[in-house]
């Protein structure tokens, strides 16, 4: 029985900067931002959205009813949490509706939490396979006005619906995880922006993927040429591809490569949402997937934890994508100006929405596109 992806959505603020405006606001060349990060624009959450909301709004896009009443696992990867008790997967099985029966429940390893969800979500529909996993990655990513990180800030929810059957992609049982106690990022209790050592994160990632890579090539007999297409965690868009091009080459991968980053491009770092948004971006903008088509995917979080695995496309995948709601979703934001985003940025009532508003306003205060 094949298990895996049957949907998968993501939401963004309603607000962004752009990279020019920043590189000039910061007197940087603009080009170190969109060339030597690849990053164009930067998702910017103002006080009426947090990670509740984000959520909820990219899970609403794919959860019918009969799904509602069939998901038994909620679980929240995030490093953004709003409560040290409560988990946000408990609020947001509230206000999507979701049936009593269920566990709800958060995770936490930096950039890893959703795809610790997925693995347990998957392992959950293998034992239950008429039961549903609802896996949601929702983040705001905040290192600080004028931090090195600054132009690496961004902000974002992935929902993914996992199921037997599944009707994008089914999960191979090939994943190689990688664990390491290292100091490259971390946001101590209490404190409001994350420790970075960012020249030691971007080489540990790297390190990491060679390392997971040489694992995987051993165990499954595998090689780069068995994918059809690699996604990366992406913290910013360049880092896949620091971490790729000294291991291959491979021309199809590297085209396949600009496809998955062409949403986070205009986002910047979700944390744990950003390779399943760049998963969705390759399914969204690709135009050589076809059904059988493996996929890989890099999974990396801060501390930290790596994994790679793969998936393949199921025939008629494309049918089940939201490619129209999200470029709709991109393009209908509104752009700040350096000093808007500088006050939102200081402003207190950042980040606290689904603890200022009842449950109710959180939904019925966000504009959903195709809501009904
Ligand atoms: N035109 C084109 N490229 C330019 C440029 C210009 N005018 N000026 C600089 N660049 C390039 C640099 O050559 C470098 O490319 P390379 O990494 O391929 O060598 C890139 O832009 C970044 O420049 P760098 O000087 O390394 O940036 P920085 O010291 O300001 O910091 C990060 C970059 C990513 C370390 C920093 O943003 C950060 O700490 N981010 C948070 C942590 C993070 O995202 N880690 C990733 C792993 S999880």
């Amino acid at each position: 029985m094949e298990v895996g992806i049957d949907k998968i959505s993501f939401y963004v603020p309603k607000r962004y900067v752009d990279m020019t405006d920043l590189a000039e606001a910061r007197g940087v060349d603009p080009n170190k931002f969109h060339i030597g990060l690849g990053q164009d624009q930067m998702a910017v959450t103002t006080a009426d959205e947090d990670i509740v909301t984000l959520g909820a709004n990219a899970a609403t896009q794919i959860l019918t009813d009969e799904d509602k009443a069939t998901i038994d696992l909620v679980i929240v990867g995030t490093e953004s949490s709003l409560d040290e008790s409560k988990a946000t997967a408990v609020v947001l099985h509230d206000l999507l509706e979701i049936q009593p029966f269920a566990r709800a429940y958060e995770i936490k390893e930096a950039c890893y939490g959703a795809t610790a969800a997925l693995m347990l979500a998957k392992r959950h529909v293998l034992a239950n396979p008429e039961r549903k996993a609802l896996v949601i990655a929702s983040d705001i990513a905040r290192y600080g006005l004028n931090s090195a990180g600054e132009p690496t800030q961004g902000a974002g929810a992935v929902a993914i619906l996992v199921t037997a059957n599944p009707r994008i992609l089914a999960l191979e049982n090939d994943s190689v995880p990688l664990t390491q106690n290292i100091y490259d990022f971390w946001r101590p209790t209490g404190e409001e922006f994350p420790r970075v050592d960012g020249k030691l994160s971007n080489q540990t990632y790297i390190d990491s993927f060679a390392k997971v890579w040489e694992e995987y090539k051993k165990r499954t007999g595998l090689n780069f040429d068995d994918f059809t297409a690699l996604t990366f965690h992406s913290p910013y868009t360049k880092m896949g591809k620091k971490a790729l091009l000294p291991l291959s080459d491979n021309a199809h991968l590297l085209e396949e490569f600009e496809k998955a980053i062409v949403y986070n491009r205009r986002v910047g770092n979700l944390y744990t949402g950003s390779l399943y948004l760049s998963l969705i971006s390759l399914l969204e903008n690709s135009t050589d997937l076809v059904a059988g088509n493996r996929l890989g995917l890099f999974s990396y979080g801060s501390g930290t934890v790596a994994e790679f695995f793969s998936a393949k496309l199921v025939e008629g995948f494309e049918k089940n994508l939201q490619t129209e709601y999200h470029r709709h979703l991109l393009d209908a934001r509104q752009r700040l100006s350096i000093s808007e985003y500088e006050k939102i940025f200081n402003s207190k009532g950042l980040g606290q929405a689904g603890v200022k508003f009842s449950l109710r306003e959180v939904l019925d205060g966000i504009p959903f596109y195709n809501k009904n």
